[in-house]
């Protein structure tokens, strides 16, 4: 029997994170099992820092990004000796089962508790969706939606002055991210991480036949950690002349409204989680997988290789014209 589950989250914060720890609260209340939430990640957990959460302690959660429940990188959590600290606070306050929300590392972080003995669940949330074992993670829509609102609000200022905009998105060693945003504002060409690029080919060389074709301006969308965006610009304005511009959109990314897909997916995802625990399973994540809510264990969830969405990257490239 489940009579206790507590709640965190860590990483890098997701819009709908928020949702998720809702879903999680409010699913769990109507199994009548009562919730802690544990501030700052495993930090919290370490140090028994947690309150406790009823369905109407997450009223209006949806709506609102970042998490309630604070986000940490812990390097304590890191050692054996603060991941037993971590299981003894478990069994200390009876919890029978922890809902941890984030990205690899957190899953790596409830698979060293699960060895421990205690009961664990991840869910996936960063907005970079570069985890392996699911097609989707939470925060990425919205990271999405606002990296396309401001670059469509960059485009605006380019045309009229007849640029190049060279935008840096986040998505730390992932290009999923930039080659989404790439689609969707119709980038003239996208610097990922996964690809080796030949910039006179396909970057200095499309800007200049598309001139010819009378486009006027031009976006570049650059992942992070690929190569710096100032550099970019530089290289683009010696070979091409055309006058350039650099933003880096940064943590801008990661806030904001959950949009309509992030709140529905964090809810799914929560509700998935908390059912699992109550079937009495436990060192699962929570994923997504042709287009179902689905679930896998965390040993091979960490051993699959994430790898970049090839399909898409191929409609990014054949629309370049
Ligand atoms: O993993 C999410 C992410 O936003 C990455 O895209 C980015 O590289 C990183 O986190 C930034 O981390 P921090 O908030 O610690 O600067």
């Amino acid at each position: 029997m489940v009579h206790r589950i507590a709640i965190l989250t860590s990483g890098g914060d997701a819009p709908g994170m928020n949702s998720a720890i809702r879903a999680c609260v409010r699913a769990a209340c109507a199994n009548g099992i009562s919730c802690l939430g544990v501030r700052r990640g495993y930090n919290g957990l370490i140090n028994g820092d947690m309150i406790e959460l009823d369905a109407r302690s997450v009223d209006g959660l949806n709506t609102r990004g970042g998490t309630m429940l604070y986000t940490a990188r812990c390097e304590e959590f890191k050692t054996a000796e603060g991941v037993a600290k971590a299981a003894a606070v478990c069994k200390y306050r009876d919890i029978d089962g922890i809902i941890a929300i984030g990205g690899d590392g957190t899953f790596r972080g409830i698979g060293e508790l699960a060895k421990a003995g205690i009961n664990v669940i991840g869910i996936p949330a960063t907005i970079d969706n570069d985890i392996a074992c699911t097609n989707y993670t939470i925060g990425f829509d919205t990271a999405c939606n606002t990296a396309i609102e401001s670059i469509d609000r960059l485009r605006d200022t380019m045309q009229s002055h007849e640029r190049c905009s060279v935008v840096e998105v986040m998505g730390n060693n992932s290009g999923n991210l930039a080659v989404f945003v790439g689609i969707a504002c119709g980038a003239t060409a996208t610097v990922i991480p996964e690809k080796k690029i030949d910039m006179e080919k396909e970057v200095f060389s499309v800007m200049r036949q598309s001139r010819l074709r009378g486009r006027n301006h031009h976006i570049i969308i650059v992942a992070e950690g690929t190569a710096n965006a100032a550099d970019v610009a530089k290289q683009i304005e010696k070979a091409t002349g055309v006058d350039t511009r650099v933003t880096v959109l940064g943590h801008v990314q990661r806030g904001g409204t959950p949009s309509a897909r992030d709140r529905v997916m964090a809810s799914m995802m929560g509700v998935h989680a908390v059912n699992l625990l109550c079937d009495g399973k436990t060192k699962r994540v929570v994923c997504e997988r042709d287009g179902d809510i689905t679930d896998l264990g965390i040993d091979e969830a960490l051993s699959m290789k994430y790898e970049l969405n090839e399909k898409m990257y191929d409609v990014e490239k054949s629309l370049l014209v």
